[in-house]
């Protein structure tokens, strides 16, 4: 398994492209299922995720061609030969639920192993399935798999989330494209990445209404076209390069993100004392003086990400004063925790909290990633540390960010792989 080796202590400094957003571009590529024309997507980032999800949808009969320049366009297009989604992929990405909505919209029917748990927490799609029953399919659980169908179309239905789940909101969205009559979805995630997708649907000749705002109305149609559609740049990534910039007291230039999407990002590393701001080809993120403690709680979109919490409090660690960090979405994401304090960080976890005491600088160390975004804030604390940080099981870091050590590496880092 490869490892990452970090030697730290060097401010960063000058610019990093972008990609696409990885959690756009996933329920994208399950959007391919819904029209049996041509879809393409641009800007799609090359990640181990994509890879996965183009490897599920060739199993349903979706060839996925890389194209342009890069490689960063993709043509989907074929007819439906297979409704199964199977475990061993499943288990992989649990993102492969997504193609769960399409397939019974499209042909009625659909096996798709039940994602089951992951490193941060149970991750249950009872919501997704409770919608979808909305609209007139019979679920099964058997054998580990979802079973579903629905005898003709899916009915339009008016449906409330009690929570505003990302992946239940896009299943149900996409599912109710095709169905018969209006679907309400009320209380819908209001990430930007389902903006996208709602965008890309409309393009496919959806009609769906409130994009971006928790209330979602869908006018069901009886068949989807083709469509061309580029995707939103990586809100995630850009934040997580914001975190290293800040650590490192540099200076960096992310070209091509978007400050909008950083949502409740941005305004908390000013709180922190890192400036941040649009500028003409990006965003522009440097530290003015020294890093202050400040306070999250992660929450569904606008509020602060859950998938920033970790690289956020990589940056707190060594922030003057202390920083309470609330997990309200996902109940096991502390993980990067005990990994942090090998590095010298003191921070201690009572249930759903964790209180960041800033020390003076992190030792650099062996550490364990876990999941993509704990493995990540390693990477960031590592940045910052005096002396040689590893950073093992780097698969986890290349589902979810291209290139990484080679973005970094341009602006200053003393980064390399170590295959093994
Ligand atoms: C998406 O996961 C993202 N993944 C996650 O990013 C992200 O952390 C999450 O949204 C929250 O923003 C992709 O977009 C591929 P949820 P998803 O449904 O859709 C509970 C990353 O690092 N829930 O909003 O699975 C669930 O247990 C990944 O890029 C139910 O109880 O998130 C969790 O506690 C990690 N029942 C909470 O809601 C359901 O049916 C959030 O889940 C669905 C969810």
């Amino acid at each position: 398994m490869d490892r990452i080796r970090i030697r730290g202590g060097r401010p960063l400094g000058g610019e990093i492209a972008i990609g696409g957003a990885k959690n756009a571009a996933l329920p994208l590529m399950a959007a391919g299922l819904l029209t049996e024309q041509r879809l393409v997507l641009s800007n799609v980032p090359r990640l181990a995720d994509i890879e996965t999800m183009a490897w599920l949808l060739a199993g349903h009969g979706i060839a996925v061609e890389r194209k342009g320049p890069e490689g960063r366009d993709l043509s989907l297009g074929g007819a439906i030969t297979g409704t199964e989604a199977p475990y061993d992929i499943v288990r992989k990405m649990r993102a492969s639920v997504l193609v769960l909505g399409p397939l019974l919209a499209r042909v009625g029917e659909a096996q798709v192993s039940m994602p089951g748990g992951c490193a941060i927490g149970t991750r249950p799609v009872d919501l997704h399935l409770k919608g979808l029953e909305q609209m007139g399919a019979a679920i099964a659980l058997e054998g580990g798999y979802i079973r579903a169908r629905v005898a003709g179309r899916l009915r339009g239905a008016t449906i409330v989330l009690p929570f505003a789940s990302v992946g239940a909101t896009e299943n149900l969205l996409m599912a109710a494209a095709l169905a018969d009559g209006q679907t309400v979805i009320a209380n819908a995630a209001r990430e930007p990445e389902i903006a996208c997708l709602a965008i890309c649907l409309n393009a496919m000749g959806a009609r769906i209404t409130g994009v971006g705002s928790d209330r979602l109305t869908i006018e069901g149609v009886a068949a989807l076209h083709g469509a061309e559609h580029r995707i939103i740049p990586d809100r995630i990534e850009t934040g997580t390069y914001a975190c290293a910039a800040a650590i490192t007291g540099g200076e960096m230039r992310l070209l091509g993100a978007r400050l909008a999407d950083l949502g409740a990002v941005a305004r908390t590393l000013g709180e922190a004392g890192v400036m941040i701001e649009d500028g003409p080809d990006g965003v522009l993120v440097r530290r003015d003086g020294t890093l202050r403690g400040a306070d999250v709680m992660t929450e569904p979109y606008p509020g602060f990400p859950t998938d920033m919490q970790a690289q956020f409090m990589a940056l707190m660690s060594v922030a003057e004063g202390a920083a309470m960090v609330t997990e309200t979405i996902f109940e096991n994401r502390f993980m990067h925790v005990p990994e942090l304090n090998r590095m010298g960080a003191r921070i201690n976890v009572h249930g759903a909290s964790a209180i960041v005491r800033g020390v003076g600088s992190l030792s650099g160390a062996p550490v364990m990633a876990t999941d993509l975004r704990a493995s990540v804030s390693l990477i960031v604390a590592g940045l910052a540390a005096r002396g040689e940080t590893v950073v093992n099981r780097v698969y986890h870091l290349d589902r979810g960010y291209e290139a990484l050590e080679g973005k970094l590496a341009a602006c200053g880092a003393d980064i390399e792989r170590i295959a093994g």
